[in-house]
């Protein structure tokens, strides 16, 4: 498999494409529109000079892996693409259209992957023209930092469709755990909801946002605490990824916490919009509240 395709080059999409480009792939990236597009090979040349400046990677693996990364906003481009995947906003409805205006631009054994937090796989596949050539693969943020893919069969995915996805999971060098296809699957089932408490406790005035994040990395020896977390991953993201799992256990100890939900009403989606529960916009965080 040379050639794989990327769809979205927001937070999770320019990281994927990063990884696979590092790892010898030649990548296809679209967006919605080409400036978003060179956004997102712009945030790549800068985490890939990061990573030169630790001496992961020399100066020429990163000219070179930059070289392998094609920007569009085509989607008939992905018809060279053995393995496409979905990286775009967390909106059932968004993906659902993406994939049926796709699907027929893409060559009939090519496989179509979703690296959705949250959406069952199965509903996804199921509104494509190949659920048994689809598959959730969830990377977590940030993709070259972290060593962990979730691999999620649909009930219609293949088991040809899972040796493709294991084979490029351990390609880019990372490691595989299977998680079954429920709403937020495994890793985010558990930690998504400890990020919506922690927004709990801001709201109930049980600590500030610095207490509550120092509260958590020394107390708890998280590497980020959890408040500078949800603005990392993007509050849009969780509270999408909060309503996945309230609507699909129909449990209430799922619910958003309301200074989420207010928050992203309010544009504060964390840092790729410059405020959330720190404002991001002169250097060095600082707490808002
Ligand atoms: N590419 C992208 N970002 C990079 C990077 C790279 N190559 N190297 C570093 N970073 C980012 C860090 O996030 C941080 O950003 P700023 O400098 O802009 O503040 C910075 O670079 C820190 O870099 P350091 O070199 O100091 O790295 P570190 O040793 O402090 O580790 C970390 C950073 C790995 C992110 C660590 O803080 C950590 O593990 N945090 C928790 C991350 C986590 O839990 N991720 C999962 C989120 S949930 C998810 O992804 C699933 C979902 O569906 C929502
Ligand atoms: P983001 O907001 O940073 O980026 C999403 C990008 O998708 C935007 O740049 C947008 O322009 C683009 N997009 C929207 N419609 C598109 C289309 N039709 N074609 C091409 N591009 C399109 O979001 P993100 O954090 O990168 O999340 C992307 C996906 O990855 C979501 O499904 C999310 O749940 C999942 N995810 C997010 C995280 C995280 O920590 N943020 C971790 C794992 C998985």
């Amino acid at each position: 498999m040379q050639t794989i395709g990327v769809i979205g080059g927001g937070l999770m999409g320019s990281g994927i494409a990063h990884v696979a480009a590092v790892a010898g792939y030649d990548v296809i990236l679209s967006e919605v529109a080409m400036d978003r597009a060179e956004r997102g090979k712009a945030s790549i040349a800068n985490n890939l000079a990061r990573q030169v400046a630790k001496g992961i990677l020399t100066d020429a693996e990163m000219v070179s892996s930059l070289d392998r990364i094609f920007l569009t906003v085509d989607t008939d481009r992905f018809a060279d693409a053995a393995l496409v995947i979905e990286a775009a906003t967390e909106n059932e409805a968004l993906k659902t259209k993406m994939f049926a205006d796709l699907c027929p631009k893409l060559a009939q054994d090519s496989v179509l992957a979703t690296n959705t937090s949250s959406i069952s796989i199965t509903r996804l596949a199921a509104m494509t023209d190949r659920p048994d050539r689809f598959i959730g693969l969830h990377f977590f943020n940030p993709v070259p930092m972290m060593g962990l893919v979730e691999v999620i069969r649909g009930l219609a995915t293949g088991d040809a469709t899972m040796q493709i996805a294991s084979e490029f999971v351990a390609a880019i060098g990372k490691t595989m755990i299977e998680a079954q296809d429920s709403p937020s699957f495994l890793v985010n089932r558990i930690l998504c909801p400890l990020l919506n408490e922690a927004i709990f406790a801001l709201g109930e005035g049980i600590g500030s946002v610095r207490d509550i994040d120092q509260g958590m990395k020394l107390g708890a020896n998280h590497p980020m605490g959890p408040l500078t977390l949800a603005d990392f991953v993007g509050l849009d993201t969780l509270l999408a990824i909060m309503r996945v799992m309230q609507e699909g256990f129909g449990d209430p100890k799922y619910r958003p916490a309301p200074l989420l939900v207010k928050y992203v009403e309010a544009g504060w989606y964390g840092r790729k919009s410059g405020r959330g529960f720190y404002d991001y916009t002169s250097g060095e965080p600082v707490p808002t509240r």
